[in-house]
């Protein structure tokens, strides 16, 4: 398993309800994670470099945890990968500290798996979202996993029980993939 690095890029943690669940669910899975909630760490965008790049530099199993925002990661964790993936550490000829550590994606979609598809009303699927980051992965030596998602996480009304039940059954099969996907 060796050692899991969860980055949770909410760009407001304290107000999500499936990302937060999710990590909640997974920490109870696998103990040993360590997770980084940039949110609270970063509240300024102000990111610790190196800080987090010898946090990157220990792990075995990088996740990146967030909700799809506009078809992509929100801004803070676009603004970590922008200042922490550098030339030199992460990529280049003597950029080779992410060489073989394994990343996955793991994200929360609003819409309904239904709409990702050409007939839908996204008119494009997941997987067509997902060459920014296999493209990252791959330019910094990384071993692609596939993606973890979960489409149609939003709960407008937590009173509805089978909404809610339906939801927090998402949350858990989420949790359970991504803990059998680090294992
Ligand atoms: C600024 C913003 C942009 C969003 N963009 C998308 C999107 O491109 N596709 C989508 O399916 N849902 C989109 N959503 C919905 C979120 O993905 C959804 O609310 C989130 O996955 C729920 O997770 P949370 O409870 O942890 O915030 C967006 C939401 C916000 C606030």
């Amino acid at each position: 398993m060796g050692k899991i690095l969860v980055i949770s890029g909410h760009p407001d943690y304290k107000k999500s309800i499936a990302n937060r669940a999710i990590i909640n669910e997974f920490r109870s899975l696998v103990p040993d994670a360590e997770i980084v909630y940039l949110d609270s760490e970063y509240p300024d965008f102000n990111i610790d470099v190196k800080r987090e790049q010898k946090r990157l530099a220990q792990a075995d199993t990088v996740v990146l945890e967030f909700p799809f925002w506009w078809y992509s990661a929100p801004s803070l964790m676009r603004r970590y990968l922008e200042q922490v993936m550098t030339y030199g550490f992460a990529f280049g000829p003597t950029g080779k500290a992410l060489t073989g550590k394994r990343l996955i994606v793991s994200f929360t979609t609003g819409a309904a798996a239904e709409a990702y598809s050409p007939q839908g009303y996204q008119h494009y699927t997941i997987e067509q979202f997902m060459p920014q980051f296999r493209a990252l992965s791959n330019l910094c030596g990384l071993e692609w996993q596939e993606p973890i998602y979960s489409c149609g996480m939003t709960l407008a009304n937590p009173d509805d029980k089978e909404a809610a039940n339906v939801f927090y059954n998402k949350v858990a099969d989420h949790a359970r993939r991504l803990a059998d996907a680090v294992g």
